[in-house]
């Protein structure tokens, strides 16, 4: 099962396809996440991506392709993937939809997690991720048992660098820019599945099981 998130930045992406990974045990590969993760360790991608990052804007699609179609050609997604901020261009997903024609392969979802924009802002300022592990959590909707410090890892929290209220802004605005029309592109190729964001998380998720299966 191969399946894209789509979302406007803070729709639950990150939240949803880290459940549709652990549910139907395929790997769960965002591309923010790793930038975030070579930003840490101080590679040269991290370095060139972190001057975008931080403005809001969409590092360049050259930087992102190769690092995803070489992601998903590797073992562990011979069963399915969820990628989850990628294809985020016009010209990423045709990129993708060429290297997987290549192996005659194709995406069998792309679920749009629909959130307004009035409620994004809101929720970005009460998301906090673990520096450690990148675990993401939200100070009202989705809190840690001990208030800053991860589940997952025991590491700390923190409000991520590019959810400033007006970075945020910056960010909805490439999103509807750059973003939206993927929407049409998937509709086009029939494999467009969209849900209410706005809703619970667990209910959300619901609703995707719903169309992918038990
Ligand atoms: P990326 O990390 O992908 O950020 P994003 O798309 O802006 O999305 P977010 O991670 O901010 O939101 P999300 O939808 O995952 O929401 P989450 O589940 O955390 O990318 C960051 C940057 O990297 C980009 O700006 C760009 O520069 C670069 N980049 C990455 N990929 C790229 C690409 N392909 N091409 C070019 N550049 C790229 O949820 C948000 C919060 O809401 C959390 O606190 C969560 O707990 C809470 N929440 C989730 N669901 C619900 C709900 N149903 N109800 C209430 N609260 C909820
Ligand atoms: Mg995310």
């Amino acid at each position: 099962m191969k399946i894209i998130m789509l979302g406007a930045p803070g729709a639950g992406k990150g939240t949803q396809a880290k459940k549709i990974a652990a549910k139907y045990d395929i790997p769960h590969i965002s591309t923010g996440d790793i930038f975030r993760a070579n930003i840490k360790s101080g590679t040269d991608l991290g370095k060139k991506a972190k001057t975008f990052m931080d403005q809001g804007l969409l590092v360049p699609d050259e930087l992102v392709v190769d690092l995803v179609v070489d992601r998903v050609g590797q073992d562990d997604c011979s069963k399915g993937y969820v990628l989850d901020g990628f294809p985020r261009t016009i010209p990423q997903a045709e990129a993708l939809d060429a290297a997987l024609a290549k192996v005659d392969q194709k995406m069998d979802y792309a679920i749009n997690v629909e959130v307004p924009d009035e409620n994004i802002i809101q929720r970005m300022s009460g998301r906090r991720a673990c520096v450690d592990c990148g675990a993401t959590y939200h100070i009202v909707y989705a809190p840690t048992k001990k208030e800053g410090i991860c589940d997952n890892c025991g590491g700390s929290l923190i409000l991520r660098d590019d959810d400033k209220p007006e970075t945020v802004q910056k960010r909805l605005g490439v999103y509807h820019e750059q973003t939206q029309p993927l929407i049409e592109y998937y509709t086009d190729k029939n494999i467009l599945v969209e849900v209410d964001g706005t809703i619970d998380i667990n209910d959300v998720f619901t609703e995707i099981v719903k169309v992918l299966g038990e």
